[in-house]
């Protein structure tokens, strides 16, 4: 099925002409259920959330600093999500235990959604319902490393993590924050440093392992 008629089903207002023609001529078409859903990570996704990341970040992008935060943790329990589509991996978000400047919040990310499914409200819903989930389980914050005209239409600013840095290089205005409890971040000042669970390896250490440890620490 091609974008545009997915985005139709999707009741995406049109914004183009061609569209709202197109929809125009769709509309006995009773409404659908969204064609993609949102559940919890399983083992079996791994495989292809690791490729989608790739594609998506490129094969570097377990140098970046963000990941500093994530080597040798596990997600948050009950915060990691995959978006399916037509049986298939379609998206992915993951949060992350911090403690950001002496106080206990997430860090979200990375969230990706397939080049080839871009658009569609997916990643919006990955962020909706990931953001529900935390708030569900009673988090305070969120923080993200991202692009703030994106996350700004889910309440992001650069303003709620001005007072903290990252263990590594980063672009100051793309340090986001967001509290899900109001004044959650009033006092974050300071490093952004990994709080979760240490992942048992399913292999006997590496020295690449230590290495990382050692970073995240
Ligand atoms: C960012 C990303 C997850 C969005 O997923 P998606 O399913 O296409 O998003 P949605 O359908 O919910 O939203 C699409 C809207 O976001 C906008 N958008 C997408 N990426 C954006 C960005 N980096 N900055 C600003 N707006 C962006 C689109 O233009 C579109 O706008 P519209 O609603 O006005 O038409 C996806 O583009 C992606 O995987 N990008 C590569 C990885 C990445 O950059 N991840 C985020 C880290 S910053």
């Amino acid at each position: 099925m091609k974008n545009r008629s997915l985005k139709t089903l999707l009741n995406v207002p049109a914004k183009h002409s061609e569209a709202a023609a197109s929809s125009r001529a769709l509309k006995t078409v009773p409404p659908q259920p969204a064609p993609f859903l949102i559940r919890a990570e399983r083992a079996s996704d791994v495989s292809a959330r690791e490729h989608l990341l790739d594609r998506c970040f490129g094969a570097n992008r377990h140098a970046r600093t963000c990941a500093r935060l994530r080597d040798g943790r596990l997600p948050a329990q009950g915060l990691a999500f995959t978006a399916i589509h037509k049986g298939r991996l379609a998206g992915t978000v993951r949060l992350w235990h911090v403690m950001a400047g002496g106080v206990p919040a997430l860090i979200l990310g990375p969230l990706a959604v397939d080049p080839a499914l871009r658009d569609l409200g997916i990643g919006a819903a990955l962020m909706r319902h990931a953001m529900a989930e935390a708030a569900r389980l009673g988090h305070g914050a969120i923080v993200l490393l991202g692009d703030a005209p994106y996350y700004a239409r889910f309440g992001y600013c650069a303003q709620k993590a001005a007072r903290l840095v990252l263990p590594g290089p980063f672009e100051r205005d793309r340090l986001l924050g967001y509290e899900i409890k109001r004044g959650a971040l009033d006092s974050a000042s300071g490093l952004i440093r990994a709080s979760g669970l240490v992942a048992m390896p399913l292999h006997a250490p590496t020295r690449q392992d230590a290495i990382r440890t050692r970073k995240a620490a």
